[in-house]
């Protein structure tokens, strides 16, 4: 039997990367998914070519920050699955190593509305479907950067109170049978961080950070996801974990 055999999951931020990794684990694990994005163009071009092997899984544009968009976020889950055991709040952008001083208001709205705001929605929009279900798992994709500081102030601020928000449902929602967790990943080779990483200065910060000298695979990050969403966390809610390759163990 495989790990997520009838459940329905939505996965954001699906188009490359750490969303990517876990929608197409979710589906060979036997899940039905819906992945979403804001860049549909993109998601489309590894969705579509799935889609025709027969696997359940289905592609729509998405801004997770904008809440009249999760209405048809719901609307299609259900109607092409009937119903919603597992939301991965993904999505999510990164400005930079940027300092209080450095960063705009403007940079800061976006930062929090994307990172925090969006899952905030994603939680109200798929809560009352997972309690009709009798159950279901949230995994809430925040980092490093909200347990440690120096990953800039905006970003860190997102991902901490990412944390919290998920510490807060895993209490409030554990009568419902709702699990909630956050994955903390370190530095991982995905599109966010490619454009970083040919940065020399930034390569350094990134592999001398972890104690194995390397960052993180998207897949790496995505077995963590899976194991959160499946049964065999059933007892795990409210906790973060962290993949990081000891980053924070120093
Ligand atoms: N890559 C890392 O080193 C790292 C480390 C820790 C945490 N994370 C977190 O992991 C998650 C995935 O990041 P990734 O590294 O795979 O990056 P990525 O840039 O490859 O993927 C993020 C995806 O989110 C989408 N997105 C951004 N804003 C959106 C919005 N408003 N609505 C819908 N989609 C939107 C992007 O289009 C993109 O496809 C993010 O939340 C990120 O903060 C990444």
């Amino acid at each position: 039997m495989k790990r997520l055999t009838n459940k329905t999951a939505i996965v954001t931020g699906a188009a490359g990367g750490i969303g990517a990794a876990t929608a197409k684990l979710f589906v060979e694990e036997g899940a039905n998914v819906l992945a979403t994005d804001r860049h549909i163009s993109i998601l489309e071009d590894w969705v579509n070519p799935l889609k025709k092997t027969g696997a359940a899984i289905e592609a729509l544009e998405h801004d997770v920050a904008d809440v009249s968009q999760w209405e048809k976020v719901i609307n299609t889950a259900l109607k092409k699955f009937n119903h919603i055991n597992i939301l991965v709040n993904n999505a999510g952008i990164f400005p930079g190593f940027v300092n209080c001083e450095e960063t705009s208001l403007g940079v800061w709205n976006n930062v929090i509305a994307t990172n925090l705001t969006g899952p905030f929605l994603g939680c109200q929009a798929c809560i009352p479907h997972m309690r009709i279900n009798g159950g279901g798992a949230i995994i809430n994709i925040a980092s490093i950067a909200g347990l440690v500081g120096g990953n800039g102030v905006a970003y860190s601020a997102s991902k901490g109170g990412l944390r919290l928000l998920s510490k807060d449902l895993a209490v409030t929602l554990a009568k419902d049978k709702i699990r909630v967790n956050t994955i903390c990943p370190g530095a991982v080779l995905t599109p966010m961080t490619a454009e970083l990483v040919s940065k020399t200065i930034t390569e350094d910060i990134i592999k001398n950070g972890s104690p194995q000298g390397r960052m993180a695979s998207a897949q790496e990050i995505a077995w963590g996801v899976l194991y959160l969403a499946s049964d065999e966390s059933s007892f795990v809610t409210g906790t973060d974990l962290v993949i990081d390759g000891g980053a924070v163990a120093r």
